[in-house]
């Protein structure tokens, strides 16, 4: 037993040296001057306060939103959780109802169980099957044209594997029902520095949430709510207090700052030029005849299918790390890289060799996909806010058919969760759950 077991793991695992594909955008590699962490101070006289911000945080916050073309732009010191909550607060408050796109993080589920939404689902949809896949324009607007209490729509893009959803078409058609559109755009707040600006803010949503430590270089925890309908403006502060710390982190805030400052000077540059380098791996991953997501995708995120090079579920860690490569995350058949400026060309050559190691293994038939948009949505029996505070219990999944559940459960997050916090589980969704390995589920009492 060690004595600092957190601390210790944390060195143990930076003494492996590997390629880091994950979040934070940083990727530690040096951007922070080293006296940011002795900055760590708290809400004084001369440093301002998050929630009642009027001066130094308030002029960071007009910075971001110059940076990111927003009307009003809220920094989170709790993660984009934090700004994810505070959208659908300002947005609940409208009243109606809200659509959400199925592929949903569970923070959000999450916030809507604590705010008493009662969610109208829409389900993406995916020619491969192999990825999350995009929520269809033409299902958005059936089910605005459905349902007229329906006063927003929420969609997660750019999805893990780094798909993108049509915003702008999207926003038109919200726009054109007179609902709003909320984006979570958690793992896409680089594209607004990108050759081709893909951020939502840009493309027409009304809010989005952004995790900025996530592709920027910014602290783990930093993000951002960016706001370009001036409706929310003025009460967006009171409704991030509603779930925030009293003591958000002076370190993070002050990495938000420095992230902003070098994406004003340059730095925008430096996301352009990962870009060009990153399509340079994509394109080598196709020659390779690897499958990646179709359609409009993150130019800097990379995701492979292994399965159709026969590398599947615990192997493809194992591959990665041999090859001294950390993936941000392998969901059994697909790996996901996330590349920024931070990742060394060492790095960048690593992904390439792991690439070429994929040889002539690859037989794109192993990577086709049993399970194509065939996921029903369970029957609705209580809202999630009920569910979740319902007196609940662990139960085996094989005994739950029947029973109510009391929180999502998702294969492999963030993909499209099989049950909803207030939803009944039945066999089909015991099936799923059982094929990727949960064996058990929270379900509210008998
Ligand atoms: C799609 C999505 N939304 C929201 C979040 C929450 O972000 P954070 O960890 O910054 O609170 C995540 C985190 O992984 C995510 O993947």
């Amino acid at each position: 037993m060690s004595d600092t077991p957190i601390y210790s793991q944390l060195v143990k695992h930076h003494k492996l040296d590997y390629s880091p594909f994950h979040t934070p955008g940083h990727k530690c590699a040096g951007f922070f001057p080293p006296e940011l962490l002795s900055l760590d101070l708290t809400e004084l006289p001369d440093t301002d306060a998050l929630y009642e911000a009027s001066g130094i945080i308030l002029e960071a916050e007009k910075n971001l939103a110059e940076l990111f073309g927003a009307k009003r732009t809220l920094i989170s010191g709790s993660g984009c959780t934090l700004a994810i909550q505070t959208m659908l607060r300002l947005a609940s408050q409208r009243g109606g109802k809200i659509l959400f796109a199925r592929n949903i993080h569970r923070s959000a589920v999450n916030a809507a169980a604590l705010l008493g939404i009662e969610p109208v689902w829409v389900m993406p949809y995916s020619d491969s099957g192999l990825f999350t896949g995009r929520v269809k324009p033409e299902d958005i607007e059936q089910a605005l044209k459905k349902d007229s209490d329906i006063t927003a729509c929420y969609v997660t893009s750019p999805d893990y594997y780094g798909e993108l959803t049509d915003i702008k078409a999207l926003s038109e058609i919200c726009h054109s029902y007179g609902a709003h559109l909320l984006v979570d755009n958690a793992h896409g707040s680089h594209l607004a520095f990108t050759n081709k600006n893909l951020h939502p803010i840009h493309l027409g949503a009304d809010m989005s949430a952004c995790s900025l430590h996530k592709t920027l270089p910014v602290l783990t925890g930093g993000a951002v709510l960016n706001i370009a309908n001036e409706e929310y403006v003025d009460r967006a502060k009171q409704a991030m207090s509603l779930f925030g710390s009293t003591s958000p982190s002076y370190p993070i805030m002050a990495s938000i700052d420095l992230c902003c400052d070098y994406l004003r000077n340059g730095g925008t540059g430096k996301y352009r030029e990962a870009e060009e380098r990153v399509g340079r791996i994509k394109l080598h991953a196709k020659k390779n005849g690897l499958i990646q997501p179709d359609g409009e995708c993150d130019p800097l995120r990379v995701c492979i299918n292994t399965s159709c090079a026969g590398i599947k579920g615990n192997e493809q860690t194992e591959f990665f790390h041999r090859h001294k490569i950390e993936p941000e995350f392998c969901d059994g058949s697909n790996a996901v890289f996330i590349c920024t400026p931070f990742n060394s060309e060492k790095d960048f050559t690593r992904l390439e060799t792991a690439i070429d190691d994929f040889g002539n293994r690859v037989d794109v038939r192993l990577g086709l996909s049993q399970d194509k948009n065939t996921i029903k949505l369970p029957e609705s029996v209580m809202t999630p806010r009920e569910a979740v505070f319902s007196k609940n219990e662990n139960v085996p999944v094989n005994s739950c058919c029947g029973r109510i559940a009391s929180d999502s459960a998702c294969p492999c997050p963030p993909g499209i969760p099989v049950i909803m916090p207030g939803e009944r589980i039945d066999e089909d969704v015991i099936s799923r759950l059982l094929n990727s390995g949960i064996e058990t589920i929270r379900c509210a009492e008998n």
